[in-house]
């Protein structure tokens, strides 16, 4: 990372070293609701857009210029490194991943590849073209973690009840830890990719890890995402671990190995802070929701996320969740506007 970039306001809030101003992105900032990607992305399937490297380049690219966020997040998806290892698998529109053949058996688990650093050469391709056009402008890579992977490839697909994932976690514990443990191999070559590409930040999506107790999470997931992110220890570049839904898990999500906690809508930042505890950085929180509403209040909104931030170590702003399809994108312009003036 050059002096830069390790300079970044995002970089420094991770650390909890004091910045001029509040680091703001958006999760999901590129995608939907902006009409260019729509445009770019016309007749073009999610995952083919994920291996051209011209064009991950040019969406991540977007919303860097449209609203001048603080930092940029690759586009790719969380089952492009599934995909990769040989699953067969797509990208529904209006659905999310879906799993051709779902893990369920010793067999399958067992024909789950490791995944091969060239296999994602488009990938690391687009990130040593993102580093000089970005500048000073960090660069956050990312995965999913173990959880939220074998989630879709048990269910097959989206799920609200994760019972499949349930069933072989509680029914077949041993076949549940290997299934993770390979996970958590490809999720790690994955983002060592990134960060020997360039990357200035990681962060792990458990995005379903909600769906659990404290006392399962630290059984059954949370070895395995640890082994992700101890296993960054040395990368020298910033972990966030994000999940929804996580109140309860936030202490051992910390503990998991991030030095930055995010946390969605449900549970406020100063809250948040005391469960992270003094050692880690905390990121979030506003409802995607409230962009939809009047401006005075999603300004009221955002300024007390930012109040409630501050007793934290460091605070990174985001939305509680990703950006939702139909926000209108002047007000995410207008948002970053008003954190920058309000100040560190
Ligand atoms: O944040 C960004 O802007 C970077 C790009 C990004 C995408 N997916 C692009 C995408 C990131 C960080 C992800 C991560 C991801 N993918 C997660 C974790 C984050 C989260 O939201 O909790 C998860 C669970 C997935 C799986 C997935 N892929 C879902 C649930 C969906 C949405 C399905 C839909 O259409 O409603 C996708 C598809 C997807 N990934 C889109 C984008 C821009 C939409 C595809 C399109 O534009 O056709």
């Amino acid at each position: 990372m050059t002096n830069s970039l390790a300079d970044s306001a995002l970089v420094r809030a991770c650390r909890g070293l004091d910045v001029p101003h509040t680091p703001v992105w958006f999760m999901r900032q590129a995608g939907r609701s902006l009409p260019e990607y729509r445009k770019i992305r016309e007749g073009v399937g999610m995952l083919e857009s994920c291996r051209r490297p011209d064009l991950v380049t040019e969406i991540t690219l977007q919303p860097v210029r449209r609203h001048g966020v603080d930092a940029a997040i690759l586009f790719s998806d969380i089952v492009v490194p599934l995909a990769a290892a040989g699953i067969d698998l797509d990208i529904v529109a209006g659905t999310g991943p879906v799993v051709a053949e779902p893990i369920r058996t010793a067999a399958a688990v067992e024909r789950l590849r490791p995944l091969e650093p060239g296999a994602v050469d488009y990938v690391a391709e687009a990130v040593r073209l993102l580093v000089p056009e970005l500048g000073s402008i960090p660069l956050i890579g990312f995965a999913g973690a173990p959880f939220t992977l074998a989630s879709y490839l048990i269910e097959g697909g989206p799920s609200r009840t994760y019972v499949k994932t349930k069933a072989m976690m509680y029914g077949d514990p041993d076949l549940w830890h290997s299934l993770c443990s390979r996970l958590a191999d490809i999720t790690l070559t994955f983002l060592r990719v990134q960060v020997e590409a360039g990357v200035s930040a990681v962060q792990l999506f458990d995005s379903w890890a909600g769906a659990l107790s404290e006392a399962d999470y630290r059984e059954y997931v949370m070895p395995h995402s640890a082994k992700v992110l101890t296993g960054l220890a040395d990368a020298g570049v910033p972990r966030i671990h994000f999940g929804v839904g996580t109140s309860v898990l936030l202490p051992a999500m910390g503990e998991a190995g991030a030095d930055v906690v995010g946390v969605d809508w449900r549970t406020p930042l100063d809250r948040a802070a005391g469960l992270v505890g003094p050692d880690r950085s905390v990121q979030g929180n506003l409802d995607p929701a409230v962009l939809f509403a009047p401006w005075p209040v999603v300004e009221r909104e955002a300024r007390r996320v930012l109040r409630e931030g501050r007793a934290a170590r460091g605070h990174v702003f985001n939305l509680g969740h990703g950006v939702m399809p139909d926000t209108d994108p002047d007000v995410l312009t207008r948002l970053v506007e008003l954190i920058h003036t309000v100040g560190a």
